[in-house]
């Protein structure tokens, strides 16, 4: 018999730190579920993949997502046919080709995080490399100096864990972050309205598909979104990798002895544990799904996590097998709205895991820690490494 379930169990802290158990009771129920509040998730592989296809019903327009912006973060939350104009602009600026020059610099960053730290023989993992690196990496790509990072990381905390005790505060302090953004960003197109430089910033005001060029406006749009979807999310992937490697010492040594299995055990870590764990729609129509109506309106959780480890898909979903070839995965999400920023995503997890590995071949978990992630982006809140075998 089926195990039933609570939807007030999609905020139990326990699922967060172990979501494997959770995911299984969802998809046993069937491929769409009651979510909180009046929404629905939807949960098995299959529906997954046809909500992901169909724009023209699970809608990504601005009500799917609120965080307050005063307009659509663009591309995430234009629907087609508008989105592929942005698509056609953004696609070549970063596609594989273009990043890869970026690898030495990015090797060059990772090594002078681990400088930092080594002497010690430990770290807090997150403070010390996985939040700072790709605020770093994104500063050199924007061509801004690295030392307004300081700055940089409280703008962008400012958006994602603004400060204040009720719901007014709170917007108030993420609309004040997101004009000082808005603000630096101003500056810095401006510098180069008339003198472009090798960077993003330059790109984007250049940028044209048809006739069609980016509004300052727009550029701004884009630049906010790339702040909230290309920072946190690789630094909840390394830290999910690190603190998945930590725990098992037998796949930090598969990495250590063969470190060209890296990119497999990347696409492996990023199937198991889905860092972005659901992304949010919004029906554009009535609908249904796997027989459960859905009307106009209803918020629709799409759940990556639980598609990435359906069964009914997945040939040895629930084993974590850093060679699997091939991994279809949906960690980077699917269809028009497939991540902006993959290829840069992995090529930062390649040189991080790599250079980590051979400069740190040995770590594990500081005794007595007990690690605590969050619900939807899996972050970790602590994730202090002891550098040597326990
Ligand atoms: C491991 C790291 C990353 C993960 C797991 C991830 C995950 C995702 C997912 C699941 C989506 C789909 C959202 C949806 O369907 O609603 C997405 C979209 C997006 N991501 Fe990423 N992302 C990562 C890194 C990055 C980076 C580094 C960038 C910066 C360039 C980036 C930029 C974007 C953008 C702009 C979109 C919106 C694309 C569109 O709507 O057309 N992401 N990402």
């Amino acid at each position: 018999m089926t195990d039933p379930f609570d939807p007030a169990e999609f905020t139990d802290p326990a699922h967060a730190n172990d979501p494997h158990p959770f995911w299984r009771r969802l998809r046993d129920v069937g491929g769409v579920v009651p979510g909180l509040f009046g929404s629905v998730q939807v949960v098995r592989r299959g529906e997954v993949e046809f909500a992901l296809q169909h724009p023209e019903i699970f809608s990504s327009a601005m009500e799917a997502v609120d965080l307050g912006q005063k307009r659509p973060l663009i591309p995430l939350q234009v629907d087609p046919p508008d989105h592929v104009k942005y698509r056609r602009l953004l696609d070549p600026i970063f596609a594989p080709r273009q990043m890869a020059p970026l690898e030495d610099d990015i090797t060059g960053l990772v090594n002078d995080l681990i400088d930092a730290f080594i002497g010690r023989g430990e770290c807090e993992f997150g403070a010390e490399f996985a939040i700072p690196l790709p605020s770093a990496v994104f500063l050199r790509m924007m061509g801004m100096p690295l030392s307004d990072l300081e700055m940089f990381l409280s703008m962008k905390d400012g958006i994602i864990r603004p400060q204040g005790t009720t719901v007014e505060e709170v917007q108030a302090y993420q609309r004040r972050s997101a004009e000082r953004i808005d603000a630096y960003f101003e500056q810095a197109l401006e510098e180069r309205a008339d003198h472009r430089r090798d960077d993003l910033l330059s790109r984007f005001l250049d940028a044209e598909v048809a006739g069609d060029r980016l509004t300052e406006d727009e550029i701004l749009g884009m630049c906010f979104l790339l702040l909230l979807a290309g920072l946190d999310t690789v630094t909840d992937a390394l830290e999910c990798d690190l603190a998945y490697l930590a725990s098992h010492p037998g796949a930090r040594q598969a990495i250590v002895d063969d470190p060209a299995i890296i990119p497999s055990a990347i696409e492996e870590l990023l199937r198991w544990e889905t860092p972005v764990t659901t992304v949010g729609r919004v029906a554009a129509a009535d609908a249904e799904l796997d027989g459960c109506p859905i009307a106009k309106g209803t918020r629709v959780g799409v759940g990556l996590g639980t598609a990435n480890t359906d069964e009914r898909a997945i040939p040895g979903a629930d084993r974590v097998d850093l060679t699997r070839n091939p991994n279809r995965h949906l960690a980077f999400g699917g269809g028009v709205h497939r991540c902006l920023g993959s290829h840069l995503a992995r090529l930062e997890l390649r040189v991080a895991l790599r250079e980590w590995h051979r400069r740190i071949p040995e770590y594990h978990l500081a005794p007595g820690t007990e690690l605590v992630y969050s619900p939807a982006l899996r972050q970790i809140d602590r994730l202090p490494l002891v550098f040597g075998l326990p």
